[in-house]
């Protein structure tokens, strides 16, 4: 590359970096960094559109879905509290099994939500057999679970809880998933489920701040109807 390129002034620091040593942000590799010194386009323009559409593929691919994959300029507490506004009329089941999925009921609480906590003791999983009793004797129309809860590095067992939603057809099932997609393999269209959202910072390895998230038509659906659901 030569060496007036933007790529090539920023260089120093890419070599420069100091390991990070958490779950996320991560290191981003050089091909990334590479492709955040690129000139500037414009984001409602034909070459945004271009780009949207050659990534659309790729990301449907780490979705396992045909729907279409959102990206949000957000992090993905935006998208958390954004599927929340959404999808909530009537009551939430937030399952609560540490730092990252107890932060869901606050957020349910503070978008004025009816929100109800299943919550475990941290360290342990959340099971399918305890969301079916509280789903059961619930007015709920959704549920928050993280898949991989962060803070304790406890994973729960999604395709199991997932297969609840054959039974409670109207829950809106929302899962986060920020610290395993595509560290292990999320089917969203087999598991059917209606949203799976993840940041960009984690098993992506990509610059925090930004998310990714696919929706089923059902949520689309119930989002449409939803009264004072925001822009
Ligand atoms: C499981 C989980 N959910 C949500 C978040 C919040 O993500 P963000 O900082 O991108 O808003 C994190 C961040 O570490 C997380 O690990």
């Amino acid at each position: 590359m030569p060496s007036d390129t933007p790529y090539e002034k920023f260089r120093p620091l890419f070599t420069r970096r100091v390991k990070l040593h958490i779950p996320g942000p991560v290191e981003v590799s050089e091909k990334t960094f590479r492709a955040f010194c690129s000139p500037m386009i414009g984001h409602r323009g034909q070459e945004f559109k271009d780009l949207y559409g050659k990534i659309q593929p790729q990301l449907q691919r780490l979705f396992y879905t045909q729907q279409l994959v959102f990206l949000s300029t957000s992090s993905a507490w935006g998208v958390m509290e954004g599927a929340l506004r959404n999808l909530v009329s009537r009551k939430v089941l937030n399952c609560m099994c540490g730092a990252f999925s107890d932060k869901w009921f606050e957020v349910s609480e503070r978008c004025g939500k009816d929100a109800e906590a299943l919550q475990v003791p941290w360290g342990s999983p959340i099971r399918a057999d305890e969301v079916d009793k509280k789903l059961a004797g619930g007015r709920f129309d959704a549920l928050t679970l993280i898949h991989n809860e962060t803070s304790t590095g406890v994973m729960s067992p999604l395709a199991e809880i997932a297969a609840l939603k054959k039974k409670y057809a109207d829950v809106m099932f929302i899962v986060d998933a920020v610290s395993s997609l595509s560290a292990t393999k999320i089917e969203f269209d087999a598991l059917g489920i209606d949203v799976l959202m993840a940041g960009t910072q984690k098993a992506l390895a990509l610059p925090p701040g930004m998310a990714v998230f696919v929706c089923s038509p059902a949520a689309l659906a119930k989002a449409a109807t939803i009264q004072d659901r925001g822009y």
